[in-house]
C-alpha cells in the first residue's frame, strides 16, 4: 500500500510485530500464556452482526466494516519472569501450561467464574485479568481480539540511587489490537474497568493508543475499500 500510494496517503509510523501461526494451537504472549482462547481471529464468537460489524446506528460507508482499537502495551518482563509461576496464574485467571481456566482441565473448558475450591475461595480470582475482560462479567461486550508481541530492543540504564546498577531493560510487550461495531460499548468500558482493578496492570504500561476505523471489503472487481466515503475514481 505504501508503495502505489505515496501521493494521496502518508505514511505516520509504523511498528513491527510478530506471532506464531495459530495451526499449532493458540499462540503465547511474551508473558508465556496462550493469548486468544476466548473471543478472537482463531476463536470468533458466534454472532459476527451483535459483536464485529458495524450497523446501521453509524455513517452509512462504515456499514459492515468495523472499528480497531490498537494498544502498545509494554510489559515488565524484567519483573514478571522473577513472579513464581502459581502467582502468575492468579493475576491472569487461567493455567500457564495448558490455558485451561483455574480449576478447569482444558484450555476449552467454560469459564466457571461463581466456582470455589474446598476452602470457599474462587478459583478464578476477583481481580484476575480473565474475570475482569471476560463478557460475562461487563453487560455481554466483547472484543474480538489479535495479539502480537513486539520486541523494539533493550536500553541501557543506570539507577539513579545507590548502588547503581547498571542494567539493560526491554522495550517489549504486546500490541493489542482489538475489533469491534462500536468502541464505546466494547473497548471504552472493559478497558475502564481493567484500568482499575485488573491485577495484570501491575506488570503493563500502554504506551501507544489509535483507534480506526475499517470500511467493508471491496464490493466486486472493479471496486476499492472505502470507496463509499471517497466516492469513486
Ligand atoms: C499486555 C497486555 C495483555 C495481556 C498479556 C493479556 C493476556 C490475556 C490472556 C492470557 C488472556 C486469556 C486467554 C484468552 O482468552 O485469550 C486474555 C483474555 C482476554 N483479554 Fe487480555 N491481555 C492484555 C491486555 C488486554 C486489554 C488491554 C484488553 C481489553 C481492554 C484485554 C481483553 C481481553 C479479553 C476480552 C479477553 C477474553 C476474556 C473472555 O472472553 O473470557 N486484554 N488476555
Amino acid at each position: 500500500i505504501a508503495r502505489i500510494s505515496p501521493d494521496i496517503a502518508t505514511l505516520r509510523w509504523t511498528q513491527i510485530g510478530y506471532s506464531p501461526s495459530n495451526a499449532a494451537g493458540t499462540p503465547r504472549n511474551l508473558m508465556g500464556f496462550k493469548d486468544g482462547t476466548l473471543n478472537s481471529n482463531a476463536h470468533p464468537p458466534a454472532d459476527l452482526n451483535a459483536t464485529l460489524w458495524a450497523g446501521t446506528d453509524g455513517p452509512d460507508w462504515m456499514r459492515d466494516g468495523s472499528y480497531l482499537v490498537y494498544r502498545r502495551i509494554r510489559i515488565t518482563l524484567e519483573h514478571w519472569d522473577r513472579v513464581p509461576v502459581a502467582a502468575q496464574e492468579q493475576v491472569v485467571g487461567r493455567q500457564k501450561v495448558s490455558g485451561a481456566p483455574l480449576g478447569g482441565h482444558g484450555e476449552f473448558d467454560e469459564l466457571k467464574l461463581d466456582a470455589r475450591d474446598a476452602a470457599g475461595a474462587l478459583h478464578i480470582p476477583e481481580m484476575s485479568h480473565v474475570r475482569l475482560a471476560a463478557p460475562e462479567t461487563n453487560n455481554g461486550a466483547i472484543i474480538i481480539r489479535r495479539a502480537f508481541s513486539y520486541n523494539n530492543g533493550t536500553t541501557p540504564f543506570t539507577e539513579r540511587w545507590p548502588p547503581w546498577r547498571q542494567a539493560l531493560e526491554y522495550d517489549a510487550g504486546l500490541l493489542f489490537l482489538g475489533y469491534q461495531k462500536d468502541p464505546r460499548t466494547a473497548f471504552v468500558p472493559i478497558n475502564s474497568r481493567l484500568a482499575l482493578n485488573d491485577a495484570l496492570t501491575q506488570f503493563t504500561t500502554h504506551t501507544a493508543s489509535a483507534v480506526f476505523a475499517l470500511p467493508s471489503g471491496a464490493a466486486g472487481p472493479g471496486h476499492w475499500v472505502g470507496e463509499e466515503l471517497f466516492g469513486p475514481l
